[in-house]
């Protein structure tokens, strides 16, 4: 079934026009659709509720600084299996792990280090609808999945 994933183009990866291009290239040719796009600077407080479960992590505030230091492309992407295979697309995280092992994916070949790593994308169900609802209040996702 059609699946929702958020996935978000880092403030690096919209900075760099042909890097841009080439990630939205790989979201069409990967049979994603786009069902909503915007394209914002993130304020500290939307960042802060987005990724606050790594609050304690010792990247935090680096991480932070760089998701509010410029504008980001923000998707909701549709396909079947969105969540896993956009997250196969970007890659791992650790740039070194991307480089060495995944130079196909999205990160492997436009990650910069472990916080610019071009892309995110949601690891669950549940935080898809956390996500898109921080991003895209007047989206109606329980109407979305329940109309399948
Ligand atoms: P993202 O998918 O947006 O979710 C959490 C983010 O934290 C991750 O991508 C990276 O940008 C950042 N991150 C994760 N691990 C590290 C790390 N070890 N050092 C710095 N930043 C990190």
């Amino acid at each position: 079934y059609l699946q929702l994933t958020l996935a978000i183009l880092k403030p690096h990866v919209v900075k760099s026009p042909f890097v841009l291009q080439k990630i939205r290239d790989l979201i069409i040719d990967n049979n994603f659709k786009v069902v909503r796009s915007r394209r914002t600077t993130i304020s500290h407080e939307e960042a802060e509720l987005f990724y606050k479960e790594h609050r304690d992590k010792f990247f935090y505030n680096r991480l932070l600084t760089f998701m509010c230091s410029g504008p980001s492309d923000i998707y909701i992407l549709a396909r079947h299996d969105a969540i896993t295979k956009w997250r196969q697309l970007m890659g791992p995280t650790k740039v070194y792990q991307a480089q060495y092992n995944a130079q196909d994916t999205i990160r492997g070949m436009f990650g910069l280090s472990d916080t610019r790593n071009a892309t995110h994308g949601s690891d669950s169900t549940e935080s898809a609808k956390r996500e898109i609802m921080i991003f895209f209040k007047d989206f109606n996702i329980n109407k979305w999945y329940n109309n399948e």
